[in-house]
């Protein structure tokens, strides 16, 4: 998918790329070979840190960590090739870092906001099966994936359009994986969701629960899916 990303946003020998919302720097370490300089910016500084261990150990050092809010963030007008934000879009005040990053992208080069499906949007039942302990152990409401202000979201590419950006588009890679139930188990404490603090001393009853409920419907321990990652690609207008 990044492969085709770079292809279809044009990024030659590319010179700045800006990451927002970086986390441990999936995308901006994946991205960083090609780029001249790359900035990876988060509000958490635990993320940042170990995106800092991970390009140490990589050897990739032309990325620049900064902990911070994507909104407050800053760069030189006109000199970024290519503005990314993976799986977190929807955390950010979108209208806004939709038009700064217009500003900061050279003529012609792209926003790019990369998604997944996630357990609460898949299609199979075992991640119902799963969503429905998660709600028993926190509750409904907790449960939701919430829109920061509350309000029913725009779609991404409405917001892109809004801020001026053409050809805005979606790109779709669906993509066959299979997980364990260790791994179930991990995804689920690594969501803001049912991280193991939210459910605090319910953790082990809440696990043992989530383990009876997806090996009683599949004793394999291995449960199948298709996951959807997707772009979607809008670009400054040349004039
Ligand atoms: C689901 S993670 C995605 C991380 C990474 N982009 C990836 O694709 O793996 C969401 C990230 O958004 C960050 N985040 C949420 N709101 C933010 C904001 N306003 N400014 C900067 N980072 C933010 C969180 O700290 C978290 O690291």
């Amino acid at each position: 998918m990044l492969d085709d990303l770079i292809e279809r946003a044009g990024i030659g020998d590319g010179r700045g790329l800006v990451d927002l919302a970086c986390g441990t720097g999936e995308v901006a370490l994946a991205l960083q070979p090609r780029f001249r300089d790359v900035w990876a910016v988060d509000q958490e500084p635990e993320m940042i840190e170990v995106g800092r261990e991970k390009a140490a150990a990589a050897a990739a050092e032309d990325v620049h960590w900064s902990v911070g809010r994507a909104e407050d963030f800053a760069a030189t007008p006109g000199s970024v090739d290519l503005v990314t934000v993976g799986s977190a879009f929807h955390r950010l005040d979108r209208p806004l870092i939709a038009r700064r990053a217009m500003e900061w992208l050279a003529p012609g080069r792209c926003l790019a906001i990369i998604n997944s499906n996630s357990l609460w949007n898949g299609s199979t039942h075992w991640q119902e099966l799963a969503v429905g302990v998660i709600r028993r152990w926190i509750g409904d409401e907790r449960a939701r994936i919430r829109v920061p202000d509350g309000a029913p979201a725009a779609r991404h590419q409405e917001v892109m359009e809004q801020a001026g950006y053409g050809e805005v588009a979606e790109y779709d890679f669906p993509t066959p994986h299979t997980w364990t139930l260790d791994e179930v188990v991990g995804y689920v404490y690594s969501t803001s969701v049912a991280a193991r603090r939210v459910l605090g001393d319910a953790v082990e009853p809440f696990e043992a629960d989530l383990r009876r409920t997806l090996l009683g419907y599949e004793p394999s321990g291995r449960y199948p899916e298709v996951v959807h990652f997707d772009y979607i690609l809008g670009r400054r207008p040349d004039a």
